[in-house]
């Protein structure tokens, strides 16, 4: 028999991309299976995003669509997973009764049995014929609500969530499917920027144990991934102290740590029993060679030492890919989002990423990318200028720019009226897109001549348009949905193994076949192969080739292969 058929969408940014994939795994070992079409599926999940109130709408009206579709399927069992879960608490299903299953991003080891619970519960109640009460009485909820703060709670609900990161179901099947994962080695955040719900739908910060990040990470190559991502909010804070680590059957052990030598560090705590984020690097470049790139998203401007930027230099696999949001470029802002930093603290911090990691002579140039708000309370035109001089002084190959949207729950939402009316926030968002992409023009342009290796992720989106192809990426197994531009990191998301799937090609002889993929710097390059040369062009996804950069057209990089890879 073939258990439950579920549908899975994901919103937001990288670390919900994991967790879908993280519960998927969980949820098929248990016998269930995925479906890409809604009207198909016994159980329909939303992972949710918070961040911005354009996010919550896109599932408002999912939600409002399942209204008719569960009236006709009553055994039907919808779940709101992640941010928005948390945010909106249990009110939620009172406002929207389609929802049967609600599960914070903190709390997702739990899902697969509250799934498994409505599920039974909706068909055994239905064979009763029930009264609208026992129906409510169905509901679950999983939320880690106020008690996440707790510190005497942080330990445990790490290390039953560490169960989900660490029963990972990686097969040997996708071997030829995906290249590319993502790892966690940070939960949540500390840094309370005001603007920001993200504190309060992930909890606490907490690092995972090094030896559990590398053990992934080789886990993952055995099975034939090539590029690992590392995610935290703020990545480059990660910081393990050795010795105080519980073991996920609550036995506490000691770990052994590694230093990484010929650094000097920042503190003088870091040594045997601290694994900074700089030996965290080290060690899964030197203990698995099979990663041909590691990459980190996202890091924060303040926690960069010198250590992090000798071993990125150093170690031949690590991407000089940087992104780091800056957010502003005026300092009164900066202190009223409470970031922590000045604009010329992070010009410093360019300059000295700059100064260690951008080598474009030995074809390794460094490329940044950020975020910014427009439009936070109270912004003037003085600091709005000042945000542009940034976006001049960073370069950065892109930037992400969002309009600032207030966030129930927030310091600013209670505190800092939303001053800026909606029109200069859009005419300000307006400007500083065609700013940046001056300026992406210009490093496009600079790129031209360069050679660099492409991890092919398939067919152009060009190519796919002219083929009739649907361009939203899907992994086969998981439908996943970016949230478009509302997705916290825009058009870098990128679904793990989305559009990495080996596709069928179709193709006439004697023709070119336009393909897509990444340089380490995260730059995209457009490139043809025969479709009969030597390698059939399906066959060249998924691996990393050399390509060199022939021109730059407006925001798109083309090239040519120089080699097979
Ligand atoms: N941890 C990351 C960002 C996570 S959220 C960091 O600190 O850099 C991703 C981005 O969404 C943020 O960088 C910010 O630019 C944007 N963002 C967060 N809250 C927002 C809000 N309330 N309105 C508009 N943009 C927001
Ligand atoms: Fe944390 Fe600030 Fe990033 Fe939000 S924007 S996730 S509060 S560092
Ligand atoms: Fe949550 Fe990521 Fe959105 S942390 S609020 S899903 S950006």
């Amino acid at each position: 028999m073939t258990g439950p058929a579920v549908h899975l969408e994901t919103f937001g940014c990288q670390m919900n991309e994991l967790d879908s994939e993280l519960v998927a795994g969980a949820l098929g070992a248990l016998g269930y299976r995925f479906v890409r079409d809604a009207g198909e599926a016994d159980v329909i999940l939303y992972n949710t995003c918070s961040v911005r109130e354009r996010a919550e709408q896109k599932v408002w009206s999912r939600l409002g669509e399942l209204k008719k579709h569960k009236a006709g399927k009553p055994e039907l069992v919808v779940g709101v997973l992640g941010c928005m879960a948390e945010r909106d608490g249990a009110a939620m299903m009172d406002r929207h009764p389609v929802v049967d299953v609600m599960c914070g991003p903190a709390e997702l080891d739990k899902l697969p049995a509250l799934i498994d619970n409505a599920v039974r519960t909706r068909r055994s109640m239905l064979e009763d014929e029930p009264d609208k009460a026992a129906r409510r009485s169905a509901k679950s909820v999983a939320l880690q609500g106020s008690a996440s703060r707790r510190s005497s709670t942080l330990a445990a609900a790490g290390d039953s969530l560490e169960m989900l990161d660490l029963s990972r179901a990686v097969s040997p099947i996708d071997a030829n499917a995906r290249k590319s994962a993502y790892v966690r080695i940070t939960r949540g955040c500390n840094k309370f920027c005001t603007y920001c719900v993200v504190p309060h739908t992930r909890g606490a910060e907490v690092h995972r144990p090094p030896d559990h990040i590398v053990d992934e990470c080789k886990k993952l190559a055995d099975a034939g991934v090539i590029e690992v991502t590392l995610l935290g909010q703020t990545v480059n804070h990660y910081r393990f102290e050795h010795g105080s680590a519980v073991r996920v059957d609550g036995v506490v052990q000691p770990q052994k740590g590694r230093t990484y030598k010929g650094s000097h560090h920042r503190d003088a705590f870091a040594g045997a029993q601290t694994t900074t984020f700089a030996d965290l690097l080290a060690r899964i470049h030197d203990e698995v060679p099979a990663i041909e790139r590691l990459r980190f998203v996202t890091s924060y401007p303040r926690d960069f030492g010198d250590d992090v930027l000798e071993v990125i230099r150093d170690h031949p696999r690590i991407c000089r890919y940087l992104h780091v949001p800056a957010q502003s470029g005026s300092d009164r802002m900066l202190k009223l989002m409470n970031r922590g930093y000045t604009v010329g603290e992070y010009y410093e911090f360019l300059d000295r990423a700059r100064a260690y990691l951008d080598q474009p002579e030995i074809g390794r140039p460094l490329m940044i990318s950020g975020d910014v708000i427009v439009g936070f309370c109270t912004e003037t035109d003085e600091d709005f200028e000042l945000t542009k001089q940034m976006l001049v002084r960073s370069r950065a190959k892109n930037q992400f720019i969002f309009k600032y949207s207030p966030r129930p729950g927030t310091v600013a939402f209670d505190r800092i009226a939303d001053d800026v009316p909606e029109q200069v926030k859009r005419t300000r968002n307006n400007e500083l897109l065609a700013l940046q992409s001056t300026i992406s023009e210009e490093i496009n342009r600079e790129q031209v001549g360069r050679e660099f290796g492409v991890l092919v992720e398939g067919l152009s989106r060009a190519e796919k348009k002219k083929r009739g192809i649907d361009v939203k990426p899907g992994t086969g197994m998981v439908e996943i949905t970016v949230g478009g531009r509302s997705s916290a990191f825009g058009s870098n998301a990128r679904a793990p193994g989305a559009g990495l799937a080996t596709e069928p090609v179709a193709h006439a002889p004697g023709s070119l076949v336009q393909l897509s993929g990444r340089t380490d710097t995260d730059l995209i390059v457009h490139f043809d192969v025969p479709t009969s040369g030597a390698r059939a062009p399906e066959d060249w996804i998924g691996r990393i080739v050399p390509v060199r950069i022939t021109e730059a057209t407006g925001l798109s990089l083309f090239g040519e292969t120089t080699g097979t890879g």
